[in-house]
């Protein structure tokens, strides 16, 4: 069998992991694995490279993808759809293997429901907001990062009677600001499911620090809103543009509520921006070893023929799940929320 395989939307750590893992177990089963420079771009336009055992070689622990990514979504391009359609029947794909976040596995669905492309999905994202599944792979390498940063913020914070507003990525869902909080022990978080107002928060911080601490760390999502108690919310941009999907660019309610505790507590407040710190560079163990059993799975499936479907981790079962499972944003299971809290005040 020929099999495509392409990396689409944002890029995020085991990319490469997944990318190893299904070329070798095509490999080893006599099967062709072809890798489809920067997503569906690289099938509409036909630039390929072989992923044979040199080109796979010590990528494990490599951050990003080394078959490039990009957003090139075949239905907004003009004849994208067909140029995709054709490339598969000309260079005689028998599977594409799609790694990509929520778009990338509606537009993979799309693809094998109206065209009978046969397409297999992948679900990758730090922000873990991919529903289907339990866990995206680069997810814990994100919340690794944070709670490294978080560790650090702690001892500048104590020494000089600050409270650190910590900025972490997160789109639509809260998992990268909720896991990273509890892992690091902050004193309150803010996440685009639940809007807490800067009074209420205000109000804890200031009991936090009646009751002798010196100091306080809030995690706080990019998507979340800026609230307050007179029931006024905003969403904080970074500018007036969007990006290529339509979305606003999101950054700077870290500065914005920063601001704002400042003046409601009297604490001098800082603030710290991750950024795509979270998501470059090695992934952690945890994540090479999702993105490798991903790999394996979505080889079987393409060997199977089993097209239509994703890679899923449902418990500690790495499970395959109709692609349409995949419908909007799955958001952070507010459990953790609780467990949060108990340590809040
Ligand atoms: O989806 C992952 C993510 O990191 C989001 O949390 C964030 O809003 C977005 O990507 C940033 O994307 P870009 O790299 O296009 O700025």
């Amino acid at each position: 069998m020929k099999v495509g395989m392409l990396t689409a939307g944002g890029d995020c750590p085991g990319l490469n992991a997944v990318i190893r893992a299904a070329s070798r177990k095509l490999i080893a089963e006599g099967h062709h694995p072809v890798g489809l420079i920067a997503g569906y771009r690289g099938l509409a336009e036909r630039n390929f490279v072989d992923l044979d055992r040199g080109q796979i070689r010590g990528i494990l622990q490599l951050g990003g993808t080394i078959i490039s990514t990009s957003s090139y979504n075949p239905y907004r391009e003009p004849n994208g759809v067909e140029l995709v359609k054709r490339a598969v029947d000309e260079e005689g794909f028998d599977a594409i293997i799609a790694i990509g976040g929520e778009h990338t596995m509606m537009m993979t669905r799309r693809l094998y429901v109206e065209e009978g492309i046969p397409t297999i999905g992948v679900p990758k994202t730090i922000d873990n907001d991919v529903t289907g599944t339990d866990f995206t792979f680069g997810f814990d390498t994100a919340v690794q990062v944070a709670t490294d940063a978080i560790d650090r913020l702690h001892t500048t914070a104590a020494s000089h009677n600050r409270i650190m507003v910590l900025e972490v990525m997160g789109r639509n869902s809260g998992w990268i600001a909720l896991f990273s909080a509890i892992a690091g022990g902050a004193d309150g978080v803010l996440i685009p499911e639940l809007d807490i107002s800067v009074e209420e928060m205000s109000e804890a911080l200031t009991r936090r620090h009646e009751s002798g601490a010196n100091f306080s760390i809030i995690v706080v999502a990019e998507g979340a809103n800026l609230a307050f108690a007179s029931g006024e919310t905003r969403q904080v941009l970074a500018n007036e543009t969007t990006d290529e999907y339509g979305y606003p660019r999101l950054g700077g309610i870290g500065a914005a509520l920063a601001e704002e505790l400042e003046q409601e507590t009297g604490f001098e407040t800082r603030v710290t921006v991750l950024g795509h710190v979270q998501r470059g560079g090695t992934p952690t163990a945890h994540d090479r070893l999702l993105a490798t059993r991903y790999g394996i799975k979505a080889a079987e499936l393409a060997i199977n023929r089993e097209y239509g479907n994703m890679a899923a981790l449902r418990g500690t079962e790495v499970v395959s799940v109709p692609l349409s499972d995949v419908t909007g944003v799955k958001t952070v299971d507010l459990n953790y929320l609780q467990v949060a809290r108990a340590f809040f005040g």
